[in-house]
């Protein structure tokens, strides 16, 4: 079976969770495109050069997920030769047999246009940056809770202002907003979309 679930949206909407856990419920196959952008953001020298040579090598370093890898990747997703030479590897990890998740900021307007299910996760930025600044430790976090907000806000700005491929819901995207959600219930609201679309399929075929 192929199908495609898309769910994109801005820095700590909650867009891992919500795809790792449909990923599970569905057994799909799950690709966390951010990943290779941040790759791309920390190898250094030319980022068309870096994109193009990926290795699983670069795409497992422990240091992907901190903020500055974040601001790394942003800067370098806007270079178009970069989004074109990470374009092929996604679609067809969306089209594999099986059924697959992507997330990103443009899945489903860009990557996956034909997803069978779109997702637009969003909060509010006081609402994500909460979440990163309570990643890093909280009180004990390395930077103020009003730096980790300036850094969430510049990198939204930069991915939606972008020309090529910038953050936006699809026309035809589900929108969730997770300001208010527990994790349960943001995953609950995913999944409901997900099993229509599949119970859909069954009944058509
Ligand atoms: O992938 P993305 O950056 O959109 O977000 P994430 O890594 O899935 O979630 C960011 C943080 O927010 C994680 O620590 C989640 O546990 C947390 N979270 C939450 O507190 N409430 C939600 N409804 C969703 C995520
Ligand atoms: O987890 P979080 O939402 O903070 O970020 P991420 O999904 O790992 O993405 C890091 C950066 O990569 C984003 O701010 C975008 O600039 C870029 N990105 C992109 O341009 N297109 C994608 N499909 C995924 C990420």
């Amino acid at each position: 079976m192929i199908f495609t679930v898309a769910i994109d949206g801005p820095a700590a909407a909650g867009k891992g969770t919500i795809s790792r856990a449909v990923a599970a419920e569905f057994g799909f196959a799950h690709l966390d495109t951010g990943a290779l952008y941040r790759a791309v953001g920390v190898k250094g020298g030319d980022p068309i050069e870096a994109a193009l040579s990926l290795t699983a090598g670069d795409l497992n370093r422990p240091d992907l997920r901190s903020l500055e890898a974040g601001q790394a990747a942003s800067r370098v997703a806007v270079i178009p030769e970069v989004r074109a030479a990470l374009l092929e590897f996604q679609r067809s990890f969306a089209r594999r047999e099986g059924g697959a998740v992507l997330d990103g900021r443009d899945i489903g307007t860009v990557i996956c246009p034909g997803a069978e299910v779109k997702l637009f996760i969003t909060a509010s930025a006081a609402v994500r940056a909460r979440r990163r600044w309570l990643e890093l430790g909280g009180e004990a976090a390395p930077k103020p809770f009003e730096a980790v907000l300036a850094e969430v806000i510049e990198r939204d700005e930069r991915d939606m202002n972008r020309t090529d491929a910038p953050l936006k819901p699809a026309k035809d995207a589900v929108l969730i907003d997770t300001s208010a959600l527990s994790i349960g219930e943001a995953i609950a609201a995913a999944l409901a979309p997900v099993a229509a679309a599949l119970s859909a399929r069954a009944t058509q075929a």
